[in-house]
């Protein structure tokens, strides 16, 4: 399989690769369109027109046997009634996504924005009044912790362990290395608790995972696509957009001249926060697999066969982005990957989006200049993102 494709052996998970991944997407882009990956058994898309071209034909590039790197994981997302919304094709992927994304639209968040811009303003000033604090625990865990977790609605030990099994489970989608195989165990754990507490009368009335049983009783969904469905909840709604905060104080940290533009123009924000998705993507690339011989600039990827699709890498293409490694306020970066493209685009990128404006306005008030104390990464199979960023603010 894959014979008439580029090879390559090169590994994206080792905690070398995983610090520094940018150089190894470089090397897949440049060999070819399609590179057969040997340790993975599966093909890399690493250009942004093909990385989009297959996000936007979920026909051609299936999730429905699962988008992890691994056949355990995918196995378990792959029954009739496994895997929630990111884990489905159409038709049952539509009515999925119809039921989740009820909280997430932008006319159902218009009502919590007042919210979010009050607390982030209120914990932003009691940050700054202390001068040093660590960017990732203390402040981008923040509104997901206390508002997002609460939406949610699950009972209060889950609320805790969120922050838990949300790296476990994307560790699990990566391949079966040592990291893969300590967060099962966790994974498992978040498994049994969604089947025995996620049900109706421990769930918060009017919560997003009570709103599921809803769906449950108008018939849309089946009693067990709910417990699924719960993992759309709680898997990819808190790291990614705590990944996502730090990552942009991160970058406004090392690049000052940038921060500046901003504090004077906040209407940029929005635009920074593009910036800053697309060249620090959280989510580096899930797989789909190939639903009929389908040809990709000469390499055909076969019926059946898996490909790792690289958003991360799609954000840094040169043939796609005038100066793809650099960070700047002004570039354009509406098209980037970093939030998905097509049928599977994120469904709470409104929310995310929401979070980080609050959070960066409330900054760029108050703060002239964030100064870099020790940064540390957090290694996750599918996730980049900084575990400790400790700054002091001028
Ligand atoms: C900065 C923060 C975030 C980033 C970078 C991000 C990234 C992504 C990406 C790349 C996908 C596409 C997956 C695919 O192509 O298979 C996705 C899908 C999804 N995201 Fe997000 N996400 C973020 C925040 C959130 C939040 C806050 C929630 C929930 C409240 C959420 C829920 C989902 C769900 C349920 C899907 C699956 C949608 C579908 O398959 O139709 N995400 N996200």
């Amino acid at each position: 399989m894959g014979s008439t494709s580029p090879e390559s052996d090169v590994e994206l998970h080792t905690d070398e690769a995983l610090l520094d991944p940018y150089p190894r997407y470089k090397t897949l882009r440049k060999q070819g369109a399609a590179v057969w990956l040997t340790q993975y058994n599966m093909f890399a898309l690493s250009r942004y027109k093909d990385v989009r071209e297959a996000l936007g034909s979920p026909k051609i590039f299936s999730s429905s046997k699962g988008i992890a790197l691994n056949d355990r994981v995918n196995e378990a997302l792959s029954g009739p009634h496994s895997g929630g919304t990111l884990c489905s094709d159409a038709p049952r992927h539509d009515i999925l996504r119809k039921i989740i994304e009820k909280p997430l639209t932008p006319k159902a968040l218009a009502q919590l924005r007042e919210r979010i811009t009050t607390e982030a303003e209120k914990h932003v000033e009691k940050l700054v009044a202390k001068k040093s604090f660590d960017v990732a625990t203390e402040l981008s865990q923040h509104l997901p912790v206390t508002i997002v977790s609460e939406l949610v609605g699950l009972p209060e030990e889950g609320r805790e362990r969120m922050l838990d099994w949300a790296p476990a489970s994307f560790d699990c989608f990566g391949p079966i290395n040592q990291r893969m195989k300590t967060a099962l165990p966790v994974l498992e754990g978040m498994t049994k608790y969604v089947s025995q507490q996620c049900v109706l009368g421990k769930l918060k009335q009017g919560g997003w995972a009570a709103m599921l049983w809803e769906a449950v009783d108008r018939g849309e969904i089946d009693p067990e696509d709910c417990l699924h469905l719960m993992n759309d909840y709680l898997v990819p709604s808190l790291d990614t957009t705590i990944f996502a905060t730090t990552s942009a104080i991160w970058l406004f940290a090392k690049h000052p001249e940038q921060w500046d533009i901003v504090r004077k123009n906040p209407s940029l924000i929005p635009q920074a926060i593009n910036e800053a998705v697309r060249l620090e993507s959280p989510i580096q690339g899930f797989s789909r697999v190939v639903t009929q011989d389908h040809e990709i600039e000469g390499v055909t990827l076969p019926k059946g066969s898996r490909a790792l699709v690289l958003y991360a890498s799609a954000n840094r293409d040169e043939q796609k982005w005038d100066n793809p490694e650099e960070f700047n306020v002004h570039n354009d970066a509406r098209g980037h990957m970093g939030f998905g493209f097509g049928d599977h685009q994120c469904v709470g990128n409104n929310l995310a989006r929401l979070e980080m404006r609050a959070l960066l306005a409330a900054l760029a008030k108050r703060v002239k200049r964030f100064e870099l104390g020790t940064v540390e990464r957090g290694l996750n199979n599918m996730l980049r993102g900084i575990a400790k960023c400790e700054v002091t603010v001028h």
